[in-house]
């Protein structure tokens, strides 16, 4: 059955909202105290990485320790990834995206991020060639998005199960410190791969009755 279509006019800017060039961009949605985004833009200073987390003390402790470290290719963002990325985003704009250790939402499946509408819009905004990686300790949780993978997005990816000595983020530590499997999809955008959004351009902070933050977050 095909996935209904996610309202991406519907979204109303986040609190704010700052526009972004188009130019090439890596984003992490979730990126709570922000151990990976710090990680990663210290290792590839030639990518930017904006890194989204909706949790105010856990954004306020990213940006705290960004201004320790002071990568300049990195921008915290504190947003609902959802309304930023449409009101930020282009197509074709993201060259990676990470999804790691997201939710696993137990009550409440259809906001897991594959079995999202929005999940079209999020690859419309992925280059050709772009990886979405996902990681999770939940092996139903890999089994479900590899499901979607295959029946609903038509995607490529590659299976991956990550070294016990790995300590990308917070939450990677803790699992792997308790023995248990921690795994990651690698989802790539192939050529001519389309969406309904193909054209859609980024909001720009039109629509700008500002979003409520959720639980205080
Ligand atoms: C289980 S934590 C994992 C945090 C981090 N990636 C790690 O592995 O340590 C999931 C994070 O995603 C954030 N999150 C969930 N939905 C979000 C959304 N729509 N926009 C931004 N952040 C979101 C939550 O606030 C939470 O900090």
């Amino acid at each position: 059955m095909p996935i209904r279509q996610f309202q991406a006019h519907r979204m109303h800017a986040p609190r704010d909202f700052q526009a972004i060039e188009n130019h090439p961009i890596c984003i992490e949605i979730g990126a709570g105290k922000g151990k990976h985004a710090l990680l990663f833009s210290g290792q590839h200073p030639d990518l930017k990485l904006i890194a989204i987390e909706r949790t105010r003390e856990k954004f306020l402790a990213m940006q705290k320790q960004h201004q320790l470290e002071g990568q300049s290719n990195l921008t915290p963002m504190h947003a609902d990834a959802l309304p930023w990325v449409v009101h930020a985003l282009f197509p074709q704009q993201v060259q990676q995206l990470f999804i790691l250790y997201p939710n696993p939402e137990p009550h409440n499946p259809a906001q897991r991020w594959l079995n999202m509408p929005f999940f079209e819009f999020l690859i419309s905004r992925l280059a050709v060639n772009g990886t979405i990686t996902l990681a999770s300790n939940i092996p139903e949780y890999i089994e479900e998005a590899e499901q979607q993978l295959k029946q609903v997005w038509h995607l490529p990816y590659e299976k991956q199960v990550i070294a016990s000595d790995s300590a990308r983020t917070h939450f990677e530590v803790k699992y792997l410190e308790r023995g248990e499997l921690c795994q990651q999809l690698i989802i790539s955008k192939p050529e001519n791969y389309t969406t309904r959004f193909d054209d859609f351009q980024p909001l720009r902070g039109q629509n700008t009755q500002v979003t409520e933050s959720k639980d205080g977050e």
